[in-house]
């Protein structure tokens, strides 16, 4: 398989940096993918999400089956050319968004059925009809495998069961993909907080052979800490020559954990839903632009980022926006939060060329302690 190369640049310590070479270009590693779960990354435009050096953006599966629909979707020339994303999309595969968002799902062998969160509606997803949506409808670069992910804490009977059907989807989901030229197929390892489990997911998904893997079923609850404990053993267990992708992380803090821990891919929510919220990330932490300290704050949130977001506006004019609940405060919030987390992401890429990653690390952790982040 291994659809698409994968050239590891440099190293420090467990840390790796590289690119990724899909057919629709590069993704330098470590990557931030901003989301777009329902064809749009919120608040933004694909040439603003563009601006701010993505190389790829996530797509979500239980979102687009549910609106537009899924061949909706491939009439209208598939997902790229909906949304006039033209770089790689990964999707996820809707089993993580079904026990988050739909309220009633039912768990089988077979498939997962539940009830959209938009109207009630009843669906199955088997892992090859996520797979024939994400590969075959949508169009993604890179398809996830149909996975079961426990919430926290978990039983470790009820964790390695889920971790064991998720294997068997797995399996299914790689025999319903086949062999493509264009697309590349992830598996997923689960397992929760037990390294056992994590390591026989690991041989399993390495059994069955796939272009890159995952690690699901971290930052459910469990936090930091046990996240970092997790992420000690689990992203090892996990082939060194292909990529490795924390799912649904996370904070600046998580990245440059895992990165120090060996992941090389992230997405999160984080930067645009926060953003719609009156939250920036900066190098010196979290700050909420609602405070009345930036009502006369004239500076920008930070003008060393080739952001207009970020390096034009003062503080100031984004409190007066975030105050009055104007759209473009979510907008320009939105846009400095993806800037801030793609050089975040440039800025480990090169701590770890040049061989300083553990410096630029501990100085990292040093400014985020600033304020308390
Ligand atoms: N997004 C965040 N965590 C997960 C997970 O465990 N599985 C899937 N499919 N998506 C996720």
């Amino acid at each position: 398989m291994s659809a698409f190369p994968f050239e590891i640049s440099g190293r420090d310590g467990a840390a790796r940096t590289g690119v990724l070479k899909t057919a629709r270009g590069d993704i330098r590693t470590p990557a931030f993918m901003p989301v777009g779960t329902a064809a749009t990354v919120k608040a933004l435009t694909v040439d603003q999400v563009m601006s701010t050096g993505a190389d790829i953006i996530l797509g979500n599966t239980y979102h687009l089956m549910l609106r537009p629909g899924p061949e909706r979707l491939e009439r209208l020339g598939g997902l790229h050319r909906f949304m006039r994303w033209e770089g790689p999309i990964l999707t996820d595969s809707g089993g993580f968004q079904v026990m988050s968002l739909s309220g009633i799902s039912k768990v089988t062998e077979e498939a997962v059925t539940f009830k959209s969160h938009i109207d009630g509606s009843r669906h199955v997803l088997t892992p090859e009809r996520s797979i024939e949506i994400q590969a075959d409808r949508l169009g993604a670069d890179i398809v996830m495998q149909l996975d079961q992910c426990v919430s926290w804490p978990a039983e470790e009977g009820a964790a390695a069961a889920a971790m064991r059907l998720s294997d068997r989807w797995g399996r299914r989901s790689k025999a319903a993909f086949g062999h493509r030229e264009r697309q590349a197929l992830f598996g997923i390892q689960q397992g929760s907080t037990f390294a056992d489990l994590r390591r026989e997911s690991s041989e399993r998904l390495i059994e069955a052979g796939f272009d890159g893997y995952a690690i699901g079923g971290l930052a459910v609850g469990e936090g930091h800490a046990a996240m970092c404990e997790v992420l000690d053993y689990a992203a090892g267990f996990l082939p060194e020559d292909r990529p490795r992708y924390l799912m649904g992380v996370g904070k600046p803090v998580d990245l440059v954990e895992a990165v120090a821990r060996g992941v090389d891919m992230f997405d999160c929510v984080l930067p645009t839903r926060s953003g719609r919220h009156g939250q920036a990330w900066t190098w010196e932490g979290p700050v909420n632009l609602k405070n009345a300290r930036f009502a006369e704050d004239d500076s920008p949130l930070d003008e060393t980022l080739d952001c207009p977001a970020s390096r034009d506006y003062a503080k100031a004019y984004l409190h007066h926006l975030v105050k009055a609940e104007e759209i473009l405060g979510q907008v320009l919030l939105s846009w400095h939060n993806i800037a801030f987390f793609q050089a975040l992401t440039a800025a480990m890429r090169a701590a770890i060329s040049e061989g300083r990653f553990e410096v630029f690390r501990r100085d990292f952790h040093a400014r985020q302690a600033v304020r308390g982040a």
